[in-house]
């Protein structure tokens, strides 16, 4: 999956955007400049996080969000950066955020055609122990451009209705991966550049993988069908009776990274306790759905395709199952059998 870094071809993130919008008849390249936004705003975050222990930037902001979670120092920081970022780049008229209860319409002069969900800092808690961390972002059309007319309807969408989605993860190394709907690219931050330059031009899923990624410690809430299919990986039902392996690093973006490169299994299921699952459709199940369907794999709630959920709420959450085709098709025959 991954490409020699050419010495002569400086295939950065902005000249793979500028390719895309090659491939897309009449784009003005709206997309092209919002989407460089996003890589500033990832740039920022990433510069943000690797300093944080040196600059006093780790730990509790003070504040909790409407989620309910106590707000890191560093998950406000990267809400500003986007906040900021976005705005700027004169092509938004929405933001949807994690930290912020609200939607943000975005007012002239800065006013523009797409609507952006995002979160901000993906996998806080881990922030403080040094352990990877994200940016998850979304990206909707206005149902009516340039009618200066933008309502929450412009967001409320299944995220079959998403142009582009994707996640940067601030790990041993910043890595960035990106669709516009026509496959997924990765791109990797050269510190000496300060440029993301194009590492895995073609991003596919391995159709199956004998890795399971759950966090186990609900498992007493589990419903059958989950439990079931984790019972089978454990003994290697489906691997010659080889077990599966568990990774599981508790922040979304670390764990659909490695599921997406090396194949297995992601899931976040409703449970007793969490009748919705914990993971928020808009913001994190969307992006990653599409990202995992545009590399040749597959994202259900259990029941359904994940992109065709319909949110009802900016913060409405759903349970997930993404990563290599095969072994969600097991999960969701199990769903039907239980
Ligand atoms: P966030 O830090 O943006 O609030 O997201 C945390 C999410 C996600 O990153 C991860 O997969 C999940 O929380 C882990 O939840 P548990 O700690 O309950 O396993
Ligand atoms: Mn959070
Ligand atoms: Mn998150
Ligand atoms: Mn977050």
């Amino acid at each position: 999956q991954v490409a020699e870094v050419s010495e002569t071809d400086p295939l950065t993130l902005s000249a793979w955007i500028l390719t895309q919008q090659h491939k897309s008849v009449g784009a003005r390249g709206r997309l092209t400049v919002l989407l460089n936004a996003i890589g500033v705003g990832c740039k920022f975050v990433s510069s943000a996080v690797r300093r944080a222990g040196l600059a006093g930037m780790m730990g509790m902001a003070g504040s909790s969000n409407v989620q309910g979670e106590d707000q890191k120092k560093l998950d406000l920081v990267a809400n500003e950066v986007f906040k900021n970022s976005l705005r700027r780049s004169g092509q938004c008229c929405i933001l949807v955020t994690e930290e912020e209860d609200e939607p943000i319409f975005i007012e002239e002069p800065f006013r523009g055609d797409y609507a952006v969900v995002f979160d901000p800092l993906d996998g806080s808690s881990n922030i403080d122990c040094g352990v990877s961390v994200g940016t998850i972002f979304g990206i909707y059309k206005a149902k009516n451009p340039g009618s200066g007319k933008y309502t929450l309807e412009d967001v409320m969408r299944p995220g079959t209705e998403m142009v582009a989605a994707g996640y940067c993860m601030y790990g041993s190394m910043s890595y960035m991966m990106i669709t516009t709907g026509k496959g997924v690219a990765g791109f990797t931050l050269d510190p000496t550049l300060g440029e993301f330059v194009i590492t895995h031009p073609n991003v596919q899923v391995p159709t199956r993988g004998p890795i399971y990624s759950i966090n186990e410690g609900n498992a007493i809430n589990w419903d059958v069908a989950t439990k079931r299919y984790v019972d089978e990986c454990k003994a290697g039902t489906h691997n010659n009776g080889k077990p599966y392996s568990l990774r599981y690093v508790g922040s979304m973006v670390a764990d659909v990274h490695r599921t997406l490169l090396y194949g297995g299994i992601f899931m976040y299921p409703a449970d007793k306790k969490n009748t919705k699952g914990k993971l928020r459709v808009l913001y994190e199940c969307f992006p990653m759905a599409m990202l995992v369907e545009q590399a040749g794999g597959k994202a259900t709630t259990g029941t359904k395709r994940s992109l065709e959920t319909m949110p009802d709420s900016i913060h409405d959450r759903a349970p997930i199952y993404l990563g290599s085709k095969e072994e969600v098709e097991l999960i969701e025959q199990f769903k039907k059998e239980a």
